[in-house]
């Protein structure tokens, strides 16, 4: 196992590009199924999960080709039984599940294994199985696999809202699903964040009718076949997002180079309130401040609302800032594993039921961490470039699902940073 080894207390300087989106390449490559010709993508990101996603693809039949550059050609057999995704797959990530809707939709069955457990809590995916029930799939739950089947699915109107709002790829799932169904599909309260925009986008130049893209309403025209396509996955905002936060808290000057504002605007409005300043130009963010950040209050929400994805980073900024933050979680309300391995680094943060009251101070110091999943461990390194000595973050195949080449940007902004073997 490899750890990130840190000596805090330089500040980030430079440029620095983000890589392909994680989150909207995972549902893309599931996409791949809908239709006999290949899908080719671009910017695809070097991840762990990015792979874990090509291994179950290649379970279901897809043939997948990783070419140099980022470029992936997915292309799946016009007949295959192969419909099964495996538990010691899906144990290992969530995003599998994407693959539920288009099994269903373009084979007619699917034994999808339910994901396991994870450490920001709780992550049901109900929705997922009465969106597919509302088109007529028959979905039963049989010794962890869900066992799904149907003719052709039918469209119909749904209301896929949950507790905490809409789901991302539960939206996905039932998106993908309807562009083959027969008749109208409309989903309302589906997920408007920018990854299933990509998503949207892709299937339309697949042949999909999809109107409404980036609103809580979708209306899908189901057609009888789609086609291949090729597309650039879109930058990736938390990555991008991760690294403002880390210029900002080191009082440094990072520019984000293929960061998308309009993507990122509750956080540049988060870091503006901060007392950093937030600029763009042409497709860069850029990211300065001169002085220690000042204590805010941060509320996440689905898109355009402040990203869960983001919490983490934020509260380590806040840990050392000017005051007192008060940090609310409305998608995952235990998704605070971090607040445990911050205190260890000198942060004083109070966590009450789905909210932690981050006390800023002045001066946090380098200490062994262990981190809990892939935002968390973000949060710490963030942590470790602020803090005074040295830190070790353990634990980092958590963070290699998520950060391509975390520890070589950040050394090109000057960071003190290397991985090394535990
Ligand atoms: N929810 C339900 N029922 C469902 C599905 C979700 O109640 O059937 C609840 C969840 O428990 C949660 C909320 O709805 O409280 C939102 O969950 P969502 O379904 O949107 O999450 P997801 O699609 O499983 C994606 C990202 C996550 C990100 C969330 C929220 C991917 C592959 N994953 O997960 O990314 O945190 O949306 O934005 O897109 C990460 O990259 O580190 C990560 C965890």
């Amino acid at each position: 196992m490899d750890a990130l080894v840190i000596t805090g207390g330089r500040r980030l300087t430079g440029k620095v590009r983000a890589s392909g989106s994680k989150n909207a390449a995972l549902p893309i490559m599931a996409a791949s199924i809908l239709a006999d010709e290949p899908l080719v993508l671009k910017g695809v990101p070097n991840l762990a999960d990015i792979r874990t996603m090509g291994r179950l693809l290649s379970q279901l039949g897809v043939k997948v080709e990783r070419k140099k550059g980022g470029t992936m050609v997915l292309k799946s057999p016009s007949r295959s039984r192969r419909n099964r995704a495996p538990y010691k797959i899906m144990k290992t990530m969530r995003a599998g599940i994407c693959v539920l809707g288009p099994l269903l939709a373009r084979r007619g069955k699917a034994e999808v294994s339910l994901p396991g457990g994870c450490a920001i809590g709780d992550r049901p995916v109900d929705l997922h199985l009465k969106g597919l029930r509302w088109l007529g799939g028959r979905i039963e739950i049989e010794h962890g696999y869900i066992a799904g089947s149907c003719q052709r699915l039918r469209g119909t109107e749904m209301y896929l809202g949950g507790p905490f709002g809409s789901s991302v790829t539960g939206t996905a799932n039932i998106l993908m699903a309807a562009t083959l169904a027969k008749g109208t599909t409309v989903i309302d309260c589906a997920a408007c964040e920018p990854e299933v925009q990509d998503l949207a986008r892709v299937l339309q130049k697949m042949g999909a009718c999809i109107d409404g893209i980036g609103s809580p309403r979708l209306v899908i025209e189901g057609v009888d076949r789609l086609g291949g396509c090729e597309h650039r996955v879109i930058p990736d905002r938390i990555e991008a997002g991760t690294f403002l936060v880390a210029g900002a808290a080191t009082r440094g000057d990072v520019t984000v180079e293929g960061a998308r504002w309009n993507d990122l605007f509750a956080l540049v409005h988060a870091l503006n309130e901060m007392g950093a300043e937030v600029e763009h130009e042409d497709g860069t963010i850029r990211a300065t401040a001169r002085r220690r950040l000042r204590s805010i209050d941060v509320t996440t929400l689905p898109f355009p609302g402040f990203p869960t994805d983001l919490q983490a980073q934020m509260m380590a900024a806040l840990a050392r800032a000017d005051g007192i933050s008060v940090v609310t979680e409305k998608i995952y309300p235990d998704r605070f594993m971090h607040v445990a391995e911050l205190a260890r680094m000198g942060a004083e943060i109070r966590k009450h039921s789905n909210a932690a009251v981050v006390h800023g101070t002045e001066r946090l110091s380098g200490a062994p961490v262990m981190a809990s999943d892939l935002r968390a461990s973000a949060a710490l390194v963030i942590a470790g470039l602020m803090a005074s000595g040295q830190t070790r973050v353990s634990r980092v195949y958590h963070l290699d699902r998520g950060y391509d080449r975390l520890e070589q940007k950040l050394r090109s902004l000057g960071a003190r940073i290397r991985r090394v073997k535990e």
